[in-house]
Formats: structure tokens, C-alpha cells, sequence
């Protein structure tokens, strides 16, 4: 059976907000995204996902949707859409887009006509209730963005919920007009020739009916109130018919397009990654760099999707985390180990997700407050930073004002030097992390017909994982020190460039990573640095 085009993809994330200004406003577009395609082809993914480009009042950055059904005007017009999709699949590259079902925006139309009287029968798409006292809201759920889950409507007499910012009003699923009017978006980007979505918050769109007090669980990685299972108030099941029926939907275009859910926990993964409803869900890598960590991790979601046709969607970077260079600790070192990092997952069977930058090497930037713009930063009064820092816009052109992004200074300032990092820059060093990148991504594509679906970790000193998955060996050297492995392989690709293999030994550089074609069965290995 020939795999569907999305069985081990290389997806690319566009944040269109950032990605390249094509009009001189300092925000990104559609049309600079048509005209920058040929670096995603380059690179050598197969698929990108746009983030929101709807019209959009922006206080989530277009996670607040006010119409589903067109383009924020600042990003282009539906025909600068059209154009992309189309230049796209000249260039063999699939589109995904991001669909919004969790909230609206608070300016979306069924919102304003909800709050504009206490009968107005669009209070039933999204969710009122009266206050707990005169001053406390409804229920102790809190919003992710920090503070209440709940806001006081304009007219202050009953309350509203949102898991996020308050301009982003969450929608009432149980009510029969919220799927339904989901299915109509759903046709309308895939009869202009989308090929899937990615959907946010999907895991989240049923709340429980009670809307009863949960406990309060605070996210070891953010320090944040998070979704849980524990915290009950998600995953209901009524949400496996809404995937149930828009796998059906997705299944009635030729050829089948596809669904991806943002959804936080792997151990949920597999009652949504099934053949009737959603086709992958992302397993977000987000462990410090500790060999040990890593192995539970990538472990935990392989576990997690067992089935015929399901695996896991590997990412270690997307536009609400740190990028993965300051993650890792940041420089040379950090980028060293992100470099690696990209080894060690794109050998592993299941797709990949990369998030714009990535392949350049950017590291979180710094900002003044002043420049700040993500609700996090204002919701929790400064505590935390927010996720500006992995969303400043790209750099294209060494030498040129605002790197090439823009003629005029990007939305998000651009730290100093930040154009020595360039697309052009990089394309010319054999060395660089963007060449690094092209050559994984090439190796990968290359092998893929010849990689089953199943790897074995090898044995290896501590602080390094090793696994085989056929032909291909990947080991990774989580030390600060060189580690000496006997593999059997031949030496296929390395992210540093001192990485060598002589008569069956791998000399693996600290924090670097290789790939070799076995051409003999694995022998113990050498334990030990050097
Ligand atoms: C997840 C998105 O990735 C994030 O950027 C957004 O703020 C929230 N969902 C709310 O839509």
C-alpha cells in the first residue's frame, strides 16, 4: 500500500506574522510568503502550516478570529491566498491552515450580538454564567494566559469564559450552531484547495456541563495553570464525534486532507490519532538536554501511538516556546545542541514538524519591555515574559536594513547582528545550520522508501542514545565531553563538522549527533569519553 503523502512529512510552521514583509509595513503577508517559497522547498519540506492570517483584532496575534472565512487585510486578500496555495503545490509543497475552534475573537459578530442583551440568543454559542458572589466569578478555572478563566460582560451582569485572553471568548460546543457553522469553515478552505488543518487547542473545545470548581494544577515546565486531565474540564467526549465527522469531511476531497491537533498531552494522543478521527497530534520535545530525559520522552509518545498508521509527530519548536538554542543553553552550545537534537528526531519514524527559524539557528531574542505585545506579558503583569522572543520576524539578506524582512522595522524588534544569521548568509557556508539542515533534511528524504517504522535503542554509554531503524543508526552525544561508540556503521551525516568514524568507531564532539548505514550487525560499544 503506498503511504498517504503525510506519513513522515517534513512540515515547516510559518508564522505569518513574521515570516517576510512583502509591502513595507513591517508585518509579514501572504504575498512575501509566495515569493519565499522556494526557501521551504530548498530546505526540503514537504508541507507548511500558516498560522492565522483571518481578519483579526490581534490581541492573541490572530488566535482571536473575528471571521473565519477571509484575510486579516494587513496579511493580503483571498486572492493573495489562492496565489500562495497555488505557487505552493507548483512547488510540490501541501498547505496546511490553522483553524481556531476553542474561542472566537470578542469582535467575531456572534459575540457582539451576544453581549448586546440578556435574551439575545447568541449567548447560547459561548458560555455565560452568574457570578459565584457580586465579585467573584462563576468557578475557579483560570486562563492560560493568567487570571481568571472568566470576564465581566460590558453590561456586567453575567460573567463569560475564556481559557485565554478575555478578547477571546471561548465557544459553547454543545450547542448544535457551534459544529455546524465549524463544518461550513471547514468546506470553505478546503474547497479553495487546502490540504488539512491544524487545529488549535484541540483537545479543549467541550467543556464539562458542570461548570463545576477544579482543582488548581500549576504546569511544572511554565509555571502555569495548564490543561490536565486531572483538571477534567476537557476532552469531553462528544469532541470524538466532531473529529469523527470532520475525518469524513477531509475524506470527501481527492486526495484525503489532512487533520493535526494541538493537543498538550501525549498520553492523549491516542484516543484522537485513530483511523476515523484526527490524523496526527504533536509530540512537542521540550526536555532540557539530558540524554535520560530524551529517551522517556520520545518513548513516552511512541508508547503512546501504537496502532496501525499512527505515530507520533515529532516538534521541538513552534511560535510558543522558547526557541530550542536558548532552550538548550544558548551560543555555541545551545545551537550545537539543537543541531543535534535535529538529527536524533528526524531519524526517528513518525512526521516532523519545524517552526521557522529553526533551520537558521535563531536564538530566543531579548527585547525591551516597552516592545513587548503578547498577552502573557500584560495578563501576568510582567512575571512572565510572554512568547514574543521566538516570534521575531526572519532574517533573509545580510546587510540590508531590517535584514532583509522589511523597508520599513518589523513589528518585533530585531536584535543586533541578527543578519549575520541570514537566509542568503548561511546559504553560502558549508557549515552553516541552514546547510545543516538541507543536508538532514535531503539525507532523510532520501532514505525514507528504506526505514521501517520501528526503531531499537541500542546500547550505549551513558549520556548518549543510540538507535537503529534498519539501515540507518542515529547516535547522540547529550555530554560536554567526545564519546567513543563502537556502532558498525558507516558515517552518513554528523551536525559537528569533527565528528569522524574510523575502523567501526564513532568519535561523536560533545553536544553533536550522526547518522550511519549500518554495514555490519552492531558489536558492543566502547564505553566511555575521551
Ligand atoms: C495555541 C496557540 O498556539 C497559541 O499561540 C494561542 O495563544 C493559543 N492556542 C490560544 O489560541
Amino acid at each position: 500500500m503506498p503511504q498517504p503523502w503525510w506519513r513522515n512529512a517534513v512540515f515547516y510552521q510559518v508564522y505569518v506574522r513574521s515570516f517576510a514583509d512583502s509591502d513595507g509595513d513591517g508585518i509579514g503577508d501572504l504575498p512575501g510568503i509566495t515569493s519565499h517559497l522556494e526557501h521551504i522547498r530548498d530546505l526540503g519540506a514537504d508541507a507548511i502550516w500558516l498560522t492565522p492570517f483571518y481578519p483579526s483584532p490581534q490581541k492573541d496575534h490572530g488566535y482571536d478570529v473575528s471571521d473565519y472565512c477571509d484575510v486579516n487585510p494587513e496579511y493580503g486578500n483571498l486572492e493573495d491566498f489562492d496565489r500562495l496555495l497555488a505557487r505552493a503545490h507548483e512547488l510540490r509543497l501541501k498547505v496546511l491552515v490553522d483553524i481556531v475552534p476553542n474561542h472566537t475573537s470578542d469582535q467575531h459578530p456572534w459575540f457582539q450580538a451576544a453581549i448586546t442583551a440578556p435574551d439575545n440568543p447568541f449567548r447560547e454559542r459561548y458560555h455565560f454564567a452568574n457570578p459565584k458572589t457580586a465579585e467573584a466569578p462563576p468557578n475557579n478555572w483560570t486562563s492560560s494566559f493568567g487570571g481568571p478563566a472568566w470576564s465581566r460582560e460590558p453590561s456586567g451582569k453575567q460573567w463569560y469564559l475564556h481559557l485565554f485572553a478575555p478578547e477571546q471568548p471561548d465557544l459553547n460546543w454543545w450547542n448544535p450552531a457551534v459544529p455546524k457553522e465549524f463544518e461550513r469553515i471547514l468546506h470553505f478552505w478546503l474547497d479553495r484547495g487546502a490540504d488539512g488543518f491544524r487545529i488549535d487547542v484541540a483537545a479543549a473545545l467541550f467543556k464539562r456541563r458542570d461548570l463545576a470548581d477544579r482543582p488548581f494544577l500549576i504546569s511544572p515546565v511554565t509555571g502555569m495553570p495548564h490543561f490536565d486531565s486531572d483538571f477534567a474540564i476537557i476532552d469531553q467526549p462528544p469532541l470524538h464525534d466532531v473529529y469523527r465527522r470532520w475525518r469524513q469531511i477531509a475524506n470527501g476531497y481527492e486526495p484525503a486532507r489532512v487533520l493535526v491537533g494541538e493537543i498538550f498531552d501525549p498520553r492523549h494522543h491516542a484516543q484522537y490519532i485513530v483511523p476515523d478521527q484526527l490524523h496526527m497530534a504533536f509530540a512537542l520535545i521540550h526536555q532540557r538536554w539530558n540524554a535520560a530525559l530524551w529517551k522517556r520522552s520520545i518513548d513516552g509518545s511512541r508508547r503512546a501511538l501504537q496502532g496501525p498508521g499512527a505515530g507520533p509527530t515529532w516538534t521541538l519548536a513552534n511560535h510558543d516556546v522558547v526557541r530550542p538554542v536558548t532552550r538548550l543553553g544558548g551560543g555555541s552550545v545551545g545551537r550545537a545542541r539543537a543541531r543535534a537534537a535535529l538529527l536524533l528526531v528526524l531519524g526517528l519514524p513518525g512526521q516532523v514538524f519545524l517552526y521557522q527559524g529553526e533551520e537558521l539557528g535563531l536564538e530566543e531574542a531579548d527585547m525591551p519591555d516597552p516592545a513587548r505585545q503578547d498577552p502573557i506579558f500584560f495578563r501576568t503583569a510582567g512575571r512572565m515574559k510572554g512568547r514574543d522572543g521566538c516570534r521575531v520576524p526572519l532574517p533573509w539578506r545580510r546587510g540590508e536594513p531590517n535584514a532583509g524582512f522589511s523597508t520599513a522595522p518589523p513589528w518585533l524588534p530585531m536584535p543586533a547582528g541578527w543578519d549575520r544569521l541570514a537566509v542568503d548568509a548561511q546559504a553560502a557556508a558549508a557549515n552553516s545550520t541552514l546547510a545543516h539542515f538541507r543536508r538532514a533534511l535531503a539525507a532523510r528524504k532520501e532514505l525514507s522508501g528504506r526505514l521501517p517504522d520501528r526503531i531499537t535503542w541500542l546500547p550505549a554509554p551513558e549520556g548518549v542514545l543510540a538507535y537503529e531503524r534498519g539501515p540507518l543508526i542515529v547516535a547522540c552525544n547529550f555530554l560536554s565531553r567526545a564519546a567513543r561508540l563502537r556502532l558498525g556503521g558507516r558515517l552518513e551525516l554528523a551536525s559537528a563538522p569533527l565528528a569522524a568514524e574510523k575502523e567501526g568507531i564513532l568519535h561523536l564532539p560533545a553536544n553533536s549527533a550522526a547518522w550511519l548505514l549500518r554495514v555490519a550487525r552492531p558489536q558492543m560499544p566502547v564505553a566511555g569519553a575521551s
